[in-house]
């Protein structure tokens, strides 16, 4: 899958492609990160992508010709195929990141993951001119009832959900089904994990995780599951289930 950012600041990102899941994932071809930095489609010789907003106020407003045809050179771009005859135009999805945006859940992760390319494209400021949204009609997407200094942070987010569903990125392939909120969980948290030590501080792992009686720990699990979510989050347990 491939993942095309559109930022002002694209060496925020390096740290974080070259860890964990993630560099495993581009090193072994699965997901492909392109920066693309949107100051280098700013016109004039001060290389300004923001401007003051028209009518007055506060802060500054991202322009919409840098953003614009920063978008549409990098949807022009082709699949880097080791093959150039085989190399070819994924137009992919357009995300903008902003918090007016639909909110991002697993559902929205999951139907994410299904496509080959996406676009993200990152704001900074006090905003994009409305000509951006008019003219490229992005599905926005928000992290959260919360403001970010800007869409960067955002944008990692929606990378780290999306690339645990691409198949071969995770070590066990059953390991995203058992999300809380992935498809088999959708209504349930995660149960409680435990490793070495069995006891710690006076702490014990409890006796049924060490029975080997697999039936009976997965019934532990399910009903530590259901506890959990009672306990946290009872939004997500339907009215049935919550006894309601
Ligand atoms: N940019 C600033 N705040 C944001 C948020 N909550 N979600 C996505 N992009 C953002």
């Amino acid at each position: 899958m491939r993942f095309d950012v559109l930022t002002l600041f694209p060496e925020m990102f390096p740290g974080y492609l070259g860890q964990s899941l993630l560099k495993l994932a581009i090193q072994r071809g699965l997901v492909d990160v392109k920066l693309h930095d949107i100051r280098d489609w700013a016109k004039d010789k001060h290389k300004s992508v923001d401007d003051r907003p028209f009518g007055g106020g506060p802060g500054m407003v991202l322009r919409v010709e840098p953003v614009v045809e920063c978008v549409e050179a990098v949807r022009e771009e082709k699949d880097s195929a080791s093959n150039a005859k085989d190399s070819q135009v994924r137009p992919g999805r357009l995300v903008m990141l902003t918090p007016q945006g639909r909110k991002l859940d697993q559902p929205l992760v999951e139907e994410l993951a299904a496509e080959e390319r996406l676009i993200l494209l990152c704001g900074r400021y006090e905003g994009f001119d409305q000509r951006v949204r008019d003219i490229l009609e992005p599905d926005e997407i928000s992290v959260g009832d919360y403001v970010l200094n800007g869409g960067e942070v955002a944008a990692m987010v929606v990378i780290d959900a999306v690339i645990r569903l691409i198949p071969g990125v995770l070590g066990d392939e059953q390991s995203s089904q058992q999300d809380s909120f992935s498809a088999s969980r959708r209504h349930l948290l995660e149960f409680s994990q435990y490793t070495r030590p069995r006891e710690f501080r006076g702490h014990q792992v409890p006796e049924v995780l060490l029975s080997g009686d697999h039936q009976q720990i997965a019934a532990w699990r399910e009903e530590e599951s259901r506890r959990k979510t009672e306990q946290r989050r009872g939004d997500l347990l339907s009215p049935r289930e919550s006894g309601e």
